[in-house]
């Protein structure tokens, strides 16, 4: 427990998530964590009152960043007697920023509005996000032939993780392309299964490989290599993505080094299933390590298995 946090009652909590996401937020709070109670909203920003003790750990899912309130009011008033800190706007201009490692105690100042800031704190771990707000750092090509290209390197870089060059990447849901040019910009190898076109910076690359073919019609035997990397995102519920995929993951996991699967959120009542969702995943002999939106995502979140 951080200094601040043994003055301050109640405690306030603050969670950051894609514009458009608060109502998922909002309903697996009320849903897993009842301790917490709404207080405040804003695009993509969201507070709750802790009313009783919050025994657990939080692993909000519908958010990309979260942390404990300390106070709020003008830039002046937050930021007297602050020392080392990140400070940036819901919109994602960072004004200051510095590196923090997991175990970090941060202190962080957000622009909500031109007269309202809050001043919170967080212990920097693998569920807070590795950049100021949890706001992407990637940058996309004019070359991509998509934005799922910052889908790989958001959550590359929100699990600490790079991939090795010639590493063996299976992406299902492939079409245009954004996310296999990112792998392949890498160096990794990769093979793409969807019956949609690909954009032509993949498919004439020599390390990748078109099974123009859905899910259902993909046969394993067809699969070229050992694969390491697996990429799932298909415009799909979340139950037939994870259906069609367990074929593919029992056939891979002995060589299997991590997976990343992008579950759509094509309906709210599909909050309460998240639990269910990570409970298939693990049944399928994956460990769920994190599900966490990224900055990249529209409604959709991700989880990273190993
Ligand atoms: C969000 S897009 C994928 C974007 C892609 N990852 C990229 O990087 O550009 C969803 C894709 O899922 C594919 N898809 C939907 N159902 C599928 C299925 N049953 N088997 C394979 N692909 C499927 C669609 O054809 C579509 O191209």
């Amino acid at each position: 427990m951080s200094q601040n946090q043994e003055q301050a009652a109640p405690n306030f909590y603050y969670f950051l998530c894609n514009p458009g996401s608060e109502k998922f937020l909002k309903e697996e709070i009320r849903l897993i964590y009842p301790e917490l109670v709404f207080a405040y909203s804003t695009e993509g920003f969201v507070t709750f009152k802790e009313t009783r003790r919050l025994g657990k750990t939080l692993r909000p899912v519908f958010c990309r960043h979260f942390g404990r309130f300390l106070k709020r009011g003008s830039l002046a008033e937050v930021s007297e007697g602050v020392g080392k800190h990140l400070f940036y706007s819901l919109q994602g201009e960072i004004f200051e920023t510095y590196p923090y490692q997991n175990g970090d105690w941060v202190t962080e100042i957000i622009k909500v509005s031109e007269t309202q800031y809050y001043l919170g704190e967080f212990k920097a771990s693998i569920l807070t996000a590795p950049s100021a707000g949890g706001f992407s750092t990637a940058t996309l090509p004019e070359q991509s032939p998509s934005r799922a290209y910052l889908k790989v390197i958001d959550g590359m870089n929100y699990m600490g993780l790079k991939l090795p060059a010639n590493d063996y990447a299976l992406e299902v849901g492939s079409s245009p392309g954004g996310a296999t040019y990112a792998l392949l910009e890498m160096g990794l190898r990769v093979e793409g299964i969807d019956p949609g076109e690909m954009a032509p910076i993949c498919l004439n690359h020599p390390k990748f490989i078109h099974h123009r073919e859905s899910i259902q019609d993909f046969h394993v035997s067809s699969m070229k290599d050992h694969v390491q990397w697996l990429y799932v995102d298909m415009n799909l519920p979340p139950e037939g993505s994870l259906r069609e995929i367990e074929k593919v993951v029992d056939a891979i996991r002995p060589s299997l080094k991590g997976a990343f699967i992008t579950l759509k959120m094509t309906k709210f009542e599909l909050v309460s299933r998240v639990p269910m969702y990570l409970n298939i995943m693990g049944k399928m002999g994956l460990k769920v390590v994190m599900a966490t939106q990224l900055p990249s995502h529209k409604q959709e979140f991700l989880v990273y298995c190993e």
